[in-house]
């Protein structure tokens, strides 16, 4: 039998840290859930969010916003879809943050900062990292041949499997 279970929701420590944390608007807020923070919020399985897309394709033009924050699933299967959404972050928003226990180390994104969780014990990390859109000759560019050249650089990384 398929049962639904509600999809876990941080607790108001969490997020009175991230809303104190991420200033950068107008924000865009991926793997939602049912929080309403953000400018826009998206969510694949989540009705309530105001769009319902997949945060590896973010259905919104380059440079749409000033920052891109998502709390994906923690399981393996999201991990390796990583890649993909800093992709898609870096081409909606000059910055991203991510909270998982994952790091994504690469030239395009070079990480600003990370934040750790302390919980009594031993435990897998869980972090909060933020990424910085790299700025190179691309801002002479027009947004076009930016995009483009900005794409084909990280399908070389990412197929190439290089991470530095
Ligand atoms: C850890 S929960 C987020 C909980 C949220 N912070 C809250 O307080 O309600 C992760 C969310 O990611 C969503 N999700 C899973 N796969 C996704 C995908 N490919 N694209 C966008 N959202 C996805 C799930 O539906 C789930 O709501």
């Amino acid at each position: 039998m398929t049962r639904y279970r509600e999809a876990f929701s941080w607790t108001r420590s969490i997020d009175d840290f991230v809303k104190w944390e991420i200033r950068e608007t107008p924000l865009l807020h991926v793997c939602a859930g049912r929080s309403a923070w953000g400018d826009v919020t998206l969510d694949l399985h989540v009705a309530s969010a105001d769009v319902q897309g997949d945060w590896q394709a973010l259905p919104f033009p380059a440079d749409a916003f000033g920052a891109v924050f998502a709390d994906p699933p923690w399981d393996s299967g999201h991990k390796s879809e990583v890649a993909a959404f800093v992709r898609e972050a870096m081409r909606v928003a000059p910055v991203a943050y991510l909270m998982a226990p994952w790091l994504y180390c690469g030239k395009v994104a070079p990480i600003t900062r990370v934040w750790y969780r302390e919980f009594p014990g031993v435990n897998q990390p869980v972090l909060l990292s933020r990424y910085e859109r790299v700025k190179t000759q691309l801002s002479l560019m027009s947004a076009g041949e930016a995009d483009s050249q900005t794409g084909a650089r990280l399908n070389r990384l990412d197929s190439a499997g290089e991470e530095f």
